[in-house]
């Protein structure tokens, strides 16, 4: 699927939108997005919310030299203007949000990050998911969009924390698209200390989705940010 404006990307650097981008991993990765130099899009339910975060984000962003425009804009209008887009909402949120913009990311590669998780008081676990993963889900209502998994093991803190000037973590890249897959998991190198590496087909993004709670646990015992590193690659 591509639109003019992804034909276009292939000669410039791809617009990044982020839908729930006034969000903990969706200011994260939209700081670290722009920091490497690309133009971000911050999406909210609320464009005078966007506006703010991006304001916030691009106060930020002021002494990054080669830092690409931050803008807000509601979660329509942020599909529309990008290549791109994240989806980085609450799984609670997820089905309905896709539902409602479908037309709008038509044409789009949308990564979604999102993990299926419940807590109760013996900590986290991974939900089941009719289609079987978010990302499976995500494909399902989106047919003209391409849909690649990614960045679920990231952590916002580090993200978000503009003391550190790299993130160290490997990104597991699931979709059945090679270009699609390609082009995020090289979105992924651009963030310094992290790498992207293809991890299969979205019917293995279940317990892609699923390892965020095993990383929750390790956070919890050994009070830390944990990620995932992949060996042999
Ligand atoms: N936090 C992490 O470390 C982390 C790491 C990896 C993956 N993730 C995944 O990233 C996603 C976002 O996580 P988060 O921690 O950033 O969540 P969050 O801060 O609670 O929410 C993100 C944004 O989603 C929007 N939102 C909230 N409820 C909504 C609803 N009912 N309908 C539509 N939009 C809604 C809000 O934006 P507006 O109010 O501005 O619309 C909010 O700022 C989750 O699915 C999570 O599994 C998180």
């Amino acid at each position: 699927v591509s639109s003019p404006d992804t034909q276009h990307a292939e000669a410039r650097q791809p617009v990044l939108g982020l839908l729930g981008g006034t969000g903990e991993q969706g200011s994260g990765l939209a700081l670290r997005f722009a920091a490497s130099g690309l133009d971000v899009v911050v999406g909210s339910r609320d464009p005078g919310r966007a506006a703010a975060a991006a304001a916030d984000l691009s106060a930020t962003l002021a002494a990054v030299p080669g830092a690409g425009r931050v803008s807000g804009a509601d979660n329509g209008s942020c599909a529309r203007q990008s290549d791109v887009v994240v989806v980085a909402v609450p799984w609670a949120a997820h089905e309905h949000t896709l539902r409602d913009l479908a037309g709008e990311l038509a044409g789009r590669v949308v990564v979604d990050c999102v993990n299926p998780l419940g807590f109760d008081k013996r900590g986290a676990y991974a939900l089941e998911v009719p289609q079987g993963s978010a990302a499976q889900q995500a494909a399902e209502l989106l047919p003209q969009s391409r849909v690649v998994a990614a960045f679920h093991h990231v952590s916002a803190v580090l993200l978000r924390d503009t003391d550190l000037p790299a993130v160290h973590c490997d990104v597991l890249v699931l979709g059945e698209d090679r270009e699609a897959t390609d082009l995020v998991a090289a979105l992924a190198d651009r963030i310094p200390g992290m790498r992207g590496v293809f991890g299969g087909r979205l019917r293995n993004a279940r317990q892609v989705e699923a390892l965020t709670a095993n990383l929750i646990s390790v956070n919890r015992r050994y009070k830390t940010h944990a990620g995932v590193g992949i060996t042999g690659v």
